[in-house]
């Protein structure tokens, strides 16, 4: 998937003159201070967002199918159902025939460790629950791609590898993670790839061996140092 984006509001730049590939393999992680423009670039790449100018594309075409794509917002919001209904919901959305919904639902449970809570009403999970719940929701879609914003931000070091782990068997079925995070362990684990982006710009796009052993700019090294303010 090819990103290029300008994206204006009113007269600032939220995102300037980024061009960026998203390859098959392994998560590319983004990353960035807090304001740098990584919700933006997920939420551009999702087609969430107008563009002041440029484009994205998928296998060469100027869009993508819409449910080959799915987005974990930051913020995650459930619906007032049960956990089961929740992702029922999403599967319907999909266009998941119902005949095959509650095999798809148990599935999709089980992948994120949640089929003991079926039943339990989604607002009543836990944080990191909720968090798993809602990637189960976002699989629903059977995407190629999927989008993460910070998906296990605020969540303990245990819930954090539960999501770490689901992105793995998931990148490893050949769904594309793209994600962003501000945990440059969690970049580690996860990354092929890193994005840097500062201020709406990218400043680097990496292998995430080379990124954490050289980095190339002096940003980088001054964000891997914990330096890097807004
Ligand atoms: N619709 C909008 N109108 C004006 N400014 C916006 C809009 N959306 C985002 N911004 C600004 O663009 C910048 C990038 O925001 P974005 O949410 O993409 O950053 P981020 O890298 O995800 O930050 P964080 O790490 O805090 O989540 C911020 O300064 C934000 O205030
Ligand atoms: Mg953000």
């Amino acid at each position: 998937m090819l990103v290029e984006a300008r994206i204006l509001a009113g007269e600032v730049a939220i995102l300037d003159g980024l061009s960026l590939t998203f390859s098959a393999g392994p998560p590319t992680v983004l990353i960035g201070p807090n304001g740098a423009g990584k919700t933006t670039l997920l939420r551009a790449a999702m087609g969430l967002l107008p563009l002041t100018s440029g484009r994205v594309t998928w296998g060469g075409r100027e869009q993508a199918a819409p449910d080959r794509r799915a987005i974990l917002f930051q913020r995650p919001a459930m619906l007032r159902r049960s956990a089961a209904g929740n992702v029922r919901y999403a599967l319907a959305a999909a266009g998941v025939p119902r005949a095959q919904r509650a095999a798809r639902i148990e599935e999709l449970l089980a992948l994120v460790g949640l089929e003991k809570f079926a039943a339990r009403p989604a607002r009543r999970l836990s944080g990191g629950e909720q968090q798993r719940l809602a990637l189960a929701r976002a699989l629903a879609r059977n995407p190629a791609l999927l989008l993460l914003d910070e998906p296990a931000a605020s969540l303990d070091p245990a819930a954090t590898k539960a999501i770490e782990d689901i992105v793995r068997a998931v990148a490893a079925r050949g769904v594309k993670v793209v994600m962003s995070t501000h945990d440059l362990g969690q970049a580690k684990r996860l990354a092929g790839d890193v994005v840097l982006l500062h201020r709406g710009r990218l400043l680097e796009h990496t292998p995430a061996a080379q990124f954490f052993a050289q980095p190339r700019t002096q940003e980088a090294r001054k964000f891997i140092a914990g330096e890097l303010l807004v």
